[in-house]
């Protein structure tokens, strides 16, 4: 099962999301995490991790689409792969998406977000069209405001395209992203019982259910 977050927009919560769904999907499959990105950011909330004592995921640099080739042709069927792309549009991000059984996008409600959506459905479509499949990625809102309740503007613009899903769940901007970095933590080890951690876990459900998570779970 290869899930990746992915928009070629910066700065949406790609790493954050990617880690927290991988940390939490860990403890029950065999989770290998996949940084894309130049930046490296997965890797390295991965390394405070570790240097906090914790148990770190196996986390693995590709920098060519044919590196990534070559892993997945190694690929053990009971392991979730979760692919964390970079900010930006290349071979190596396009060629996780066609290979992925789900893709996740985040995106905040600001108006400016539809201008970055209009601009990944294009590459959606070129992708769509080059292998004669439909790719749809799940788009979830992340970072939105505690307190909005409304986001017609957003919603709107996602029902009407061919190549985008709205998730059920939404993850509001928290502190608690930035803080739990700095132990290593996911939002939940941080506290299960705060609102990101409720968000969190109903978040990764839904990944479960859509993408059909059915990989053996660990023993
Ligand atoms: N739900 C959230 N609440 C609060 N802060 C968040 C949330 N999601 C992400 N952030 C913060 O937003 C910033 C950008 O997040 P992140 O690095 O995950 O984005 P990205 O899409 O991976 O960016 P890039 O394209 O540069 O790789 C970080 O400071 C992160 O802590
Ligand atoms: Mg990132």
């Amino acid at each position: 099962m290869i899930i990746t977050i992915s928009h070629q927009k910066g700065g949406v919560g790609k790493s954050t999301l990617a880690y927290n769904v991988a940390v939490e999907l860990s403890k029950k499959y065999n989770v290998e995490v996949i940084d894309l990105d130049v930046q490296q950011t997965v890797t390295a909330y991965n390394r405070v991790r570790y240097e906090m004592g914790q148990k770190p995921l196996p986390v693995h640099i590709f920098t060519t689409p044919e590196e990534l080739e070559v892993y997945f042709e190694s690929l053990n069927d009971e392991t979730v792969v979760i692919i964390d792309s970079g900010g930006f549009d290349s071979s190596l991000n396009r060629f996780a998406m066609l290979v992925s059984d789900f893709l996740i996008t985040p995106v905040s409600s600001e108006f400016t977000e539809i201008l970055g959506l209009q601009k990944y459905e294009s590459i959606l479509k070129e992708l769509s069209e080059q292998s004669g499949m439909r790719i749809v990625t799940n788009v979830v809102l992340n970072k939105t405001n505690p307190n909005q309740k409304k986001f017609d503007d957003v919603n709107e613009f996602i029902s009407s395209s061919y190549h985008f899903i709205l998730m059920d769940s939404m993850m509001r901007r928290r502190v608690d992203f930035a803080n739990s970095v700095a132990y290593g933590f996911s939002v939940r080890e941080l506290d299960k019982k705060s609102e990101s951690a409720k968000e969190l876990k109903a978040f990764v459900k839904e990944i479960k259910e859509k993408a059909g998570i059915n990989a053996k779970k660990k023993d």
